[in-house]
Parts: structure tokens; sequence; C-alpha cells
């Protein structure tokens, strides 16, 4: 698949939210909502931005008992999302769970399983002992075999993840930044054209397009850097 760009909506009102994304519409195929604009805005947030006509990424990061995150995926679904996040970390019992909720509800939706968050580095883990980029890998792998759709994943962790798991997994890569852009609280960032190069789908952008003074420009500029990148 072409890579689909989706803008992270971090914002802490709807009122703010909503007329970035109408200068979005036609621009970009994916929005997605995450803790901060969905503990503001609420369920109706889907419903408005589905009616924009984006596909709406509900990256809330499930991470609970099996049974929980199967009935909070099931409210995903209903709400409308077509895409969602659980944390690989939760474990097979527990994404098997979500996967088994989402085949009964909302079959399209698709379940991406967080491996290893992009503000992480080594120094941030001290008790685990194998390189972030081993841990991404092996949880992505088993994610895949839990029947998660696809994975986040950093962009430098996308490639090794890309050869194990095949074409048809979905990698959803945040952490892209162009050099010229601050990288924030974000680690192991790569641009956008080399997430694509290394097998990522789905890229996810925030700050440097809602923080921007022309966003609309910033995404088009984001673009243009991906002309020519291939996987
Ligand atoms: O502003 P920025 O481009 O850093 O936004 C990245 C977005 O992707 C944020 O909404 C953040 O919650 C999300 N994200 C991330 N790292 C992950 C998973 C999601 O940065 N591993």
């Amino acid at each position: 698949m072409n890579p689909q760009l989706v803008v992270a909506l971090d914002f802490p009102s709807a009122a703010l939210a909503l007329p970035l994304a109408q200068d979005l519409v036609g621009l970009v195929p994916w929005v997605k909502v995450g803790l901060e604009l969905y503990l503001a805005a609420g369920a109706p947030i889907v419903e408005q931005l589905k009616a924009k006509g984006f596909q709406v990424f509900l990256d809330l990061k499930f991470l609970d008992i099996p049974t929980t995150v199967a009935k909070a995926v099931r409210q995903a679904c209903q709400q409308g999302a077509d895409m969602l996040t659980v944390h690989a970390i939760g474990g097979g019992a527990m994404v098997e769970a979500a996967v088994a909720a989402r085949e009964a509800v909302c079959p399209a939706t698709r379940i991406v399983a967080v491996t290893v968050l992009t503000h992480l580095t080594a120094a941030d883990m001290p008790w685990v002992s194998p390189p972030l980029s081993v841990v991404a890998h092996d949880l992505a792998c088993h994610a895949q075999s839990w029947g998660a759709d696809g994975v986040v994943c950093s962009g430098h962790e996308a490639a090794a993840i890309r050869a194990s798991a095949g074409p048809e997994f979905l990698l959803v890569t945040p952490g892209l930044r162009l050099p010229e852009d601050a990288p924030g609280d974000q680690a192991r960032v790569v641009t956008p054209a080399q997430a694509v190069r290394a097998g990522s789908n789905f890229l996810v952008i925030g700050r440097p397009i809602t923080g921007a003074q022309d966003p609309t420009a910033a995404v088009r500029r984001i673009m243009e850097t991906l002309t020519g990148a291939q996987p």
C-alpha cells in the first residue's frame, strides 16, 4: 500500500481540532485522536471527523486485563474507529481478546500494537537488557502471531520488522521529523522519507504540522519529501 499520512490532532478541545481538520480535508486521508483530544471532546469527536471524510485512528493505547480491553475495543468499534491501538506488552491473551472483540463488532477496523514508545531510549529502561530495537522487533513478531494487523514502531525498527513480518503487516510510525523540525520529547526520530524507505505504511505526524504557522503548507512540504521514496 502507498504510505498514508496521519495527522495527530493533539489538541485540548474540539473547537481547536476541528478547524485544522477542516483545512486538511482532501489533503490527508487520516487523522489521529489521542488521549488529550478524546478526553476533552469525547466520543462525538470521532463522528465529527468521520463526517468530514477522514479515517480516524483512535490512539488510546489500551493496556489492561483481557476482558476490560475487549470491552474497550467494542466501544471504540461502535464509536467508529478505523484503527486503534493496544500495547503489545499486554501480552497474548490481551491482544487476542482485542482482536476477537474487533472481529465481532467491526471486522474492518485495524488493531495495531504499540511496541516501544518513540520517546524511550535505553537509558529510560535500565531494567531491559536487550537493545530496544530487539525488544521492539520481538514484540512486533509476537503481536503478529496474536492476530494484530500491525504495530506502532519507530522508523529505526521498521526495516527489521518489515523483513520479519512480511509485506501485509501494517507499520505505523510516529516520531517523524524533517531535519529542520524540533524533536520535542521524541527520541528515536527519523524523517518521513526514511520511514517510508524502511517500510512504514502510516506516517503519524503531530507538532510539525499542528504547530506550524501554516499547517497545510507543512503537509505539502512533507509530501514533497516523499516523492520518489520507495520501500
Ligand atoms: O507531535 P508528534 O509528531 O511527536 O506526535 C506524535 C504522536 O504519535 C503523538 O500523538 C503521540 O501520542 C503518538 N505516538 C508516539 N509514539 C508512539 C505511539 C504514538 O509518538 N509509540
